[in-house]
């Protein structure tokens, strides 16, 4: 079915942290990758006329090409359209100065040589139904890099369209850990909610460009909580993750299940509900968590020969 001719109502899928991993890595969890391919039976069932995939597609797909080529070959044959922008697995994280695995443009272009642009700003469905889709990687924002040029030309050159009911934005990062108008916090004594968010200018700016454009929903990952907030009579969905739950004890009005959320588009309106996973994968796996340096990172425990090789971060 073709969703631009289509005037009746239409669906779509958000999707995001799912984490596919390969046992030839430093480190993989088989469960995650259960679990994308129980998310990814429940999408199919749901026959959705489009899927967004909001990042963290992969362990490590920023050292681990094979990674981001797997994972988009999987997306490619699921069926609907995709629209996917990268996460912090697959390009980097928030950039700080002492980390040696922060956003960087070697990561950037490994990404880009896989999926393409990580921006993009499309319109689906048609009449009152007609939705823009806007997915941009909000990571690039404070990082100093020539790529943060790039993306804020880019952001500066994005314009109102009076002819959709809505415009869904779709972030990796979350545009804030608690509330819309806190400060930032010290990425030394607060570093996971530092991690997680987006520093006031950089979300300041967005929102900025984001309201300009007529922004009705944004939908974040990275937190792997689920939450529901209205700021300005904006939609603010923190998306549940598929892989492992992260924060659920940090909200009363968190939900760290997982799963993906499931959109209806009819009479103008966006309507959302939750699609917990149907089963939970136990399966074992090994490796460190968190997000260590690519130098010290041992091959030899890789359940699968050959081991992934890291790509050389040459800049
Ligand atoms: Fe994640």
């Amino acid at each position: 079915m073709n969703i631009s001719e289509n005037l009746s109502p239409w669906s779509f899928v958000h999707v995001s942290d799912i984490h596919v991993g390969s046992p030839r890595s430093y480190r993989f969890q088989p469960a995650w990758n259960e679990n994308w391919q129980t998310a990814r039976r429940q999408i199919r069932a749901l026959v959705p006329d489009l899927v967004l995939v909001g990042g963290d597609l992969t362990r490590a797909g920023a050292t681990h090409v094979e990674e981001l080529t797997g994972i988009r070959d999987d997306l490619a044959a699921m069926g609907p359209e995709c629209l996917i922008i990268p996460g912090n697995h697959e390009v980097g994280n928030k950039w700080s100065p002492d980390s040696s695995v922060a956003i960087s443009s070697a990561y950037l272009r490994r990404y880009a040589s896989v999926f393409g642009s990580s921006e993009w700003s499309v319109v689906r469905g048609a009449g009152i139904n007609r939705v823009r889709f806007t997915g941009i990687d909000a990571f690039k924002l404070g990082s100093g890099l020539p790529e943060e040029a790039e993306l804020r030309s880019w952001l500066d050159a994005q314009s109102t369209d009076d002819s959709c009911s809505n415009h869904v934005w779709i972030i990796h990062p979350a545009l804030f850990a608690d509330r819309f108008d806190e400060t930032d916090f010290d990425r030394y004594v607060d570093r996971v909610p530092w991690y997680f968010g987006l520093n006031k200018v950089d979300r300041d700016y967005l929102w900025s460009v984001m309201r300009r454009t007529g922004v009705t929903h944004v939908i974040s990952g990275h937190i792997h909580c689920r939450r529901h907030l209205v700021v300005d009579g904006v939609e603010i969905h923190l998306a549940p993750a598929t892989a492992f739950p992260q924060w659920g004890d940090r909200w009363s009005d968190g939900d760290d299940r997982l799963g993906f959320l499931h959109f209806a588009v009819a009479e103008g309106k966006l309507t959302s509900r939750f699609v917990p996973l149907e089963t939970i994968s136990a399966l074992p796996g090994y490796g460190p968590g968190g997000n260590p340096p690519v130098a010290g990172r041992d091959y030899s425990v890789a359940q699968q020969q050959p081991a992934l090789v890291p790509a050389p971060d040459e800049s």
